[in-house]
């Protein structure tokens, strides 16, 4: 089979990573890719939002089958045009990513299909979203409904702060992202994630994550796209997986059918494992960056039949195999990130992968025949282990042999499940 993979970022580097050892993949290609995902495909310098340049180059190189792995081209409706054009595409059409590209039709899908999720209330103005505010009190939730780049969302500790968050949203702090607003009920619990894939009738569980937002060692500063993940999730027992799959994506993978945007590719659910039980907070349509990493660590199956029968209505006839052991990762990333930081700075070593560890690619780029960092997140450095603690151990060890001095990592990636461990 020919491949040809989208996007940039650690994510694909782990997917390259992994299509790459399927005895059925005769050639990989990446668009546009970066110097990791070099090792395992042939770079191509594509623009993606040209979806006539990237359908004519399917043709051109006799594509099979295209995997897409950012939001953004799916929201944009690359996968609708790629399919309109004859080639299997892993990823879903626009209108079935509107499950992630706009909070209010998730919420809206969550009421009509009795999907659990915090009571909520759509808004166009100000004045209406803040009187719901006051009469529901703090904590509350204030979300902006478009894509924000994980930046739309106020967890307001004070009714104050949710006025301000409504005030800012109207007054474009998000764009156009920002033109419509999600006041939301506070979910109290432990958070997780869940990847399933569907093929738009039947579901395939993958597997639990969690992840570190926070800038800051102990979960503190800014939020970021993730500084770290770890998988399994402990809170995600068998009987809460199985909960999941009955009360959340399995009436989402027929609400949507029936709807007429049947979803197919993966969802990966944000939850809130409340006392009542898992909660959706979001979807995203696409796999977590940088839980997509410690997945394909622990993916014993081939991927690339797998990712294949999801895009081709046959997922019924596949199954997936995991290692029982946990996958942590701890990305480094440029001094000053989420902030400003500098750009183009010297990656002088990367230390060799083994069975267990392995350094992913998320912002680099070859300048002058060396390694640079272009990006915020810029390796991402994942180990396998019998235990989480074991694969944190694993994982440090590795990222302290990369020699970069414009970078930074977390040192507590994996705190909760290593105290866990401990207790
Ligand atoms: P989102 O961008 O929707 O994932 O939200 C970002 C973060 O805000 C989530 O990971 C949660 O930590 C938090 N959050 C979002 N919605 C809620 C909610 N209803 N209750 C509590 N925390 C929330
Ligand atoms: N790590 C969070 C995300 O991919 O959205």
């Amino acid at each position: 089979m020919k491949v040809l993979l989208i996007g940039s970022g650690g994510r694909e580097h782990a997917l390259a990573w992994k299509i790459a050892q399927s005895p059925l993949l005769d050639e990989l290609y990446a668009a546009p890719g970066n110097p990791g995902i070099a090792d395992h495909a042939t770079l191509v310098p594509l623009d993606v939002e040209d979806h006539t340049a990237v359908i004519a180059f399917t043709k051109e190189k006799a594509v099979d089958f295209v995997v897409v792995g950012p939001e953004a081209p799916l929201v944009a409706g690359l996968a609708d045009d790629l399919r309109a054009a004859g080639i299997a595409t892993f990823g879903p059409s626009k209108a079935a990513a509107q499950l992630e590209g706009s909070k209010g039709f998730t919420k809206d899908l969550c009421a009509r299909y009795d999907i659990p999720t915090g009571a909520y209330q759509r808004f166009k103005t100000a004045e209406p979203a803040k009187d719901y505010v006051r009469a529901q009190g703090a904590p509350i939730v204030i979300k902006a409904d478009g894509l924000a780049a994980g930046k739309g969302v106020t967890v307001a500790m004070t009714e104050a702060e949710a006025l301000a968050a409504i005030d800012d949203c109207f007054d474009g702090a998000f764009g156009a992202a920002g033109a419509e607003v999600v006041v939301e009920a506070f979910l109290d619990g432990e958070e997780a994630s869940f990847f399933c894939l569907s093929d738009g009738k039947t579901a395939l569980a993958l597997a639990t994550a969690q992840d570190h937002k926070r800038v800051g060692d102990g979960d503190t500063g800014p939020n970021t796209g993730g500084m770290g993940a770890y998988s399994p999730a402990p809170v995600m027992t068998p009987a809460m997986v199985e909960r999941t799959m009955k009360e959340i994506i399995e009436p989402t993978i027929s609400g949507m059918a029936k709807d007429g945007n049947p979803f197919s590719g993966v969802f990966f659910a944000g939850l809130m494992i409340t006392a009542k039980g898992p909660e959706l907070i979001e979807y995203n349509v696409r796999f977590g960056d940088p839980e997509c990493q410690v997945l394909m660590m622990r993916l014993k199956s081939d991927l690339l039949p797998i990712l294949y029968a999801t895009a081709t209505g046959t997922l019924d006839k596949v199954e997936a195999e995991w290692r029982d052991d946990a996958a942590l990762t701890v990305v480094l990333a440029s001094k000053g990130y989420p902030g400003a930081y500098d750009k183009n700075t010297p990656i002088a070593h990367i230390p060799e992968a083994s069975e267990e560890a392995k350094v992913f690619h998320a912002g680099t780029a070859l300048k002058d025949g060396g390694l640079v960092a272009t990006g915020g997140r810029v390796l991402n450095v994942t180990a396998l282990g019998k235990t989480v603690t074991e694969a944190q151990a694993r994982a440090y060890a590795l990222a302290d042999k990369v020699e970069w001095e414009n970078g930074f990592c977390r040192r507590d990636i994996g705190w909760q499940a290593v105290a866990r461990e401990k207790a």
